[in-house]
């Protein structure tokens, strides 16, 4: 089984960004920790960041077919990205979307993800520890897709 984990703009930054929203934990931790999860689970992972719509688009199209499950944090994009919400459209397996921080306690134009309507769920707001969740939500979703 092969999950995809796909991180949006900014994300790159993460340790030294508004520490006191993001915290300090790096893009590579949160990498390192779901690689020990998904190697404990006996899934394979690929886990990717981009700043740019367009190559996010691309990984998408590219994995379509091929992995059993996504999870993404769109970033910024997962408000206002009509694109990337179409791409997620057209896969057929499970999509979680997460978010380190809880985007329904923070500025109204975070409130809203146009990406909501397309994926399987959400987790927001538990810091790292949405990403792990996040991981885990998706093998099990993957896992009862192939059941049937
Ligand atoms: C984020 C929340 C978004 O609103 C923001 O633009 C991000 C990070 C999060 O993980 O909390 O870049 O997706």
């Amino acid at each position: 089984m092969k999950i995809l984990v796909l991180n949006g703009p900014n994300l790159n930054l993460l340790g030294t960004r508004e520490p006191e929203i993001y915290g300090r934990t790096t893009l590579s931790d949160i990498e390192k920790g779901l690689r020990e999860q998904a190697k404990e689970a006996g899934v394979e992972l690929e886990f990717y960041q981009s700043n740019h719509e367009g190559v996010l688009i691309d990984r998408l199209h590219e994995a379509r077919g091929r992995v059993d499950a996504v999870v993404i944090n769109p970033g910024a994009l997962g408000h206002y990205s009509i694109a990337l919400r179409d791409a997620l459209a057209a896969l057929d397996c499970p999509v979680v979307e997460v978010h380190l921080s809880n985007i329904y306690r923070r500025e109204e134009f975070r409130h809203h993800t146009v990406t909501a309507a397309v994926v399987s769920g959400q987790i927001t707001g538990f810091g790292p520890l949405s990403y792990r969740l996040g991981l885990a939500a998706a093998i099990e979703l993957a896992r009862s897709q192939r059941k049937g």
